[in-house]
């Protein structure tokens, strides 16, 4: 039996999504694979729990020099965490140093998928068409008229690191930028002013390591004014049209985009790569190497109308970690 340590939980935001995720992939394990569930708390502490339901357990450390360890009797590790400290390269740079092989991407795709700015960086390098944008960082001197010139209203204003669009504002009138700079800037010491689109927001799933796959697209209809935390996770009164519908050489464009996105991080594994798509523009947004993973979730919902269903997706993920462990990393 193959021991697959899932990690989940975790110090970001996105503590419960991660908790939710790894409900579902424990609950769709495949048969010849064991679970054994790492909850991370809020606090940065490991605990093997006894199960999803209670978890509650035993403190452990992954770090050798604070003496107890899991890392025995685990074949590979599969975070299932979203946000900073999971989807950002720290844990994996953590499993790199133990030299144990793990699903999903490494240090560098993590890193650059999580940090808007660099990921934008690599698309645009690869020749992906991004909306409009600047970078600006706590200690520069900001210039709002300059930002009220280049861009039209409406314009959005994103801290460069952090998912589920925590931080976020859409600003309407110019009056609103400064206060949503200041928001922004209290998350995150590097922020994005970009160009905001009135688009039809499209999501596609990629699958594989070198030769990756892309599935289907799917729409992701806001409810309320933008796809915001609310309307993600509370409300829920988003809808989802699974498979999108597109007119076919749009539905290419975006599964080859896909593909090329996940390439110019160095993605491994999976990702879910989120587009706008302005009339017959496609515009790369951005791309989530954790995507979310419950049995609602786009990520696994795309490949169940591509052919693959949940526990086959999971298992598939796992060999994608083997191999990649095998044909790319020396054993340490
Ligand atoms: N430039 C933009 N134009 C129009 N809508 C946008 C733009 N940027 C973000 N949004 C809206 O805000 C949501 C969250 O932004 P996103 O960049 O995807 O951040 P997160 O990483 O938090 O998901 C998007 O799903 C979309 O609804
Ligand atoms: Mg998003």
């Amino acid at each position: 039996m193959v021991k697959v340590g899932l990690i989940f939980g975790g110090k970001s935001s996105e503590h419960e999504i991660s908790i939710s995720s790894a409900r579902a992939v424990f609950k769709n394990f495949p048969g010849d694979y064991e679970p054994i569930p790492i909850f991370i708390t809020r606090e940065g502490k490991w605990r093997l729990v006894k199960s999803m339901d209670d978890l509650s357990g035993e403190d452990v450390s992954f770090l050798p020099w604070e003496g107890k360890s899991v890392l025995k009797g685990v074949d590979i590790y599969f975070p299932l965490l979203h946000g900073p400290y999971g989807e950002d390269g720290t844990i994996q740079g953590l499993l790199e140093l133990a030299g144990v092989p793990y699903v999903g991407s490494g240090v560098i795709g993590s890193a650059l998928g999580m940090d808007k700015v660099y990921m934008k960086m690599a698309f645009q390098r690869e020749g992906l068409p991004v909306v409009p944008y600047i970078v600006l960082r706590k200690w520069d001197n900001i210039n709002l008229a300059m930002i009220r010139e280049r861009f039209n209203l409406p314009v959005f204003v994103k801290p460069s690191n952090l998912g589920s669009s925590v931080g976020i504002s859409k600003v309407k009138s110019w009056e609103q930028l400064e206060v949503a700079i200041e928001e922004a800037f209290k998350h995150d010491y590097k922020i994005l002013i970009e160009q905001g689109v009135s688009a039809r927001e499209i999501e596609c799933s990629v699958l594989g390591n070198e030769n990756p796959e892309a599935s289907l697209p799917g729409e992701v209809i806001p409810y309320r004014e933008f796809y915001d935390y609310k309307d993600k996770y509370v409300e829920g009164k988003t809808e989802f049209r699974i498979p999108a519908k597109l007119p076919e050489g749009i539905e290419n464009m975006i599964r080859e985009y896909a593909v090329r996105a996940f390439q110019s991080i160095e993605a491994w594994g999976f990702a879910r790569v989120d587009f706008f798509l302005v009339g017959e523009e496609v515009y790369v947004n951005e791309i989530n190497t954790i995507p979310g993973f419950t049995e609602i979730s786009m990520f696994p919902k795309l490949w169940e109308v591509t052919g693959i269903n949940f526990t086959e997706l999971i298992k598939k993920l796992i060999e994608l970690g083997f191999e990649r462990w095998r044909k790319w990393k020396k054993a340490g």
